[in-house]
């Protein structure tokens, strides 16, 4: 069986059931959601730092703009004094969003990925520009992702596109899913697909950091399945973490899955955003390369690759610039990290700083290697070329790997060194 054979049906769409899941920042680009959509599957983009985003893609000077604004507060440790503009916000979004749909050609969809955990100084109010512009641009599914989520759809419930939009939430217990259905069930919204993210996903895990180790994807989807099947909903469930193979995916199709969400394999793709080196380490890395930490300021658990630049960061916090993770006080845990080293450093002494790190900057500039626990099979899906790099696949292949392989086989690329010779 593959995952030919299944059908994801959302509404009156139906869709082949891969769901690219969205990876920040910039790591699921336009190019990547858009191979999915064409291929009759769903694309993710993220709207994490989606003003930087833009100013790379658009050449648009958000960022730069917002730095000079308040270029007086750069070495206070007190950033209470920095907002986001929510208009720009707004138009930010609106860009990216529209640059993406307009280049839809296929029956798939394109949704996005909206971390609540990313509070950008005013939680609700930049997290509600972010929702209604994206709804406004023509976006097909909002994945509410990184948070409980709770007060989220009450921000959207008066737009007009409240009821139409696909609206999703990623979930790593039953217990989460709970405390979201009562909130959404008052407010006659329930999602129209839920995903269920297990510890071996990449990005930040909904585990503590102790016991991730503890849980298992398989147990936590069978958890939500039978909960929706008592309260009598037919809510799409969409297990992702770990699916490395087409016939991984089948094993939860077959069990009641509707999809399945999937990210670590397109990271190395010629699509992904992240640099051409940085998919080169992503393939070499070994099981022993890839860690669980707790750098993140957002407080989550966070897998990357210990060669990430980001762990040796002693930069200054640059809040004033991006400063997407200040919470509603203009505290982000990086910035009392650096002030406290800063303040113990002996003279000529280079500062360390391991507790935090500013993850704005290292996602901005692709220092954080955030990584799936799979990361160390990649070897196993692409070919080694003569001069020692790793051939890097197309996002379509893979795509189609997922889709009709079998008997946990996973088939390469065709070599790019042997057709052109
Ligand atoms: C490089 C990378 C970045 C990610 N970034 C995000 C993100 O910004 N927001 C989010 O909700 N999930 C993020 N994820 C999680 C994925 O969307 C997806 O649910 C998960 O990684 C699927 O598991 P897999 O990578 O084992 O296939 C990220 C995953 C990876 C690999």
């Amino acid at each position: 069986m593959k995952v030919d054979n299944f059908r994801l049906q959302l509404g009156k769409q139906e869709y082949i059931p891969i769901v690219i899941g969205g990876m920040g920042v910039n790591i699921s680009t336009t190019e990547l959601a858009l191979t999915a959509e064409r291929l009759g599957g769903i694309g993710h983009i993220s709207d994490a730092e989606v003003c930087y985003v833009c100013d790379q893609i658009f050449s648009t000077s958000y960022t730069t703009r917002k730095r000079k604004k308040y270029s007086y507060n750069a070495g206070n440790p007190d950033k209470s004094d920095i907002y986001f503009d929510l208009g720009e916000i707004a138009e930010a979004q609106k860009m990216y969003v529209e640059h993406t749909i307009s280049q839809k050609s296929g029956n798939g969809a394109i949704f996005m990925n909206c971390m609540e955990k990313l509070t950008m100084r005013s939680s609700s109010e930049t997290l509600q520009a972010r929702l209604s512009a994206a709804m406004d641009a023509g976006i097909d599914g909002l994945t509410l992702a990184a948070g409980l989520n709770l007060r989220t759809l009450d921000l959207i419930k008066d737009h007009p596109r409240f009821h139409d939009v696909k609206l999703g939430i990623i979930i790593s217990s039953l217990r989460a899913l709970t405390i979201f259905m009562k909130r959404a069930i008052r407010l006659g919204r329930i999602p129209d697909y839920i995903v269920v993210e297990g510890p071996l996903a990449g990005g930040h895990l909904g585990f503590s950091p102790d016991d991730w180790q503890a849980y298992e994807l398989h147990a936590i989807v069978k958890e939500v399945l039978d909960f929706l099947k008592t309260e009598n909903q037919n809510i799409p469930v969409i297990p992702a973490g770990g699916i490395f193979t087409g016939t991984d995916a089948v094993e939860f199709l077959k069990t009641g899955a509707s999809a399945v969400q999937v990210a670590t394999r397109f990271t190395i793709t010629k699509e992904s955003g992240l640099p051409d080196n940085v998919k080169q380490n992503y393939v070499n890395a070994g099981k022993n390369d890839i860690v669980v930490n707790t750098v993140s300021p957002t407080g989550y658990p966070m897998r990357m690759l210990k060669t990430s630049p980001v762990l040796n960061y002693s930069i200054k916090p640059n809040c004033e610039g991006l400063g997407y993770l200040l919470d509603n006080k203009g505290k982000c845990g990086y910035i009392d990290s650096y002030y406290r080293a800063l303040e113990a450093r002996e003279k000529d002494q280079r500062m360390q700083i391991t507790d935090q790190t500013c993850l704005c900057t290292g996602m901005a500039k692709y220092d954080c290697w955030t990584c799936g626990d799979t990361t160390y099979r990649l070897r196993e899906t692409t070919n080694k070329m003569s001069d020692g790099n790793w051939q890097l696949p197309s996002a379509e292949h893979v795509f189609r790997d997922y889709q009709f392989s079998e008997d946990q086989r996973i088939q390469k690329p065709r070599s790019e060194e042997k057709v052109n010779s």
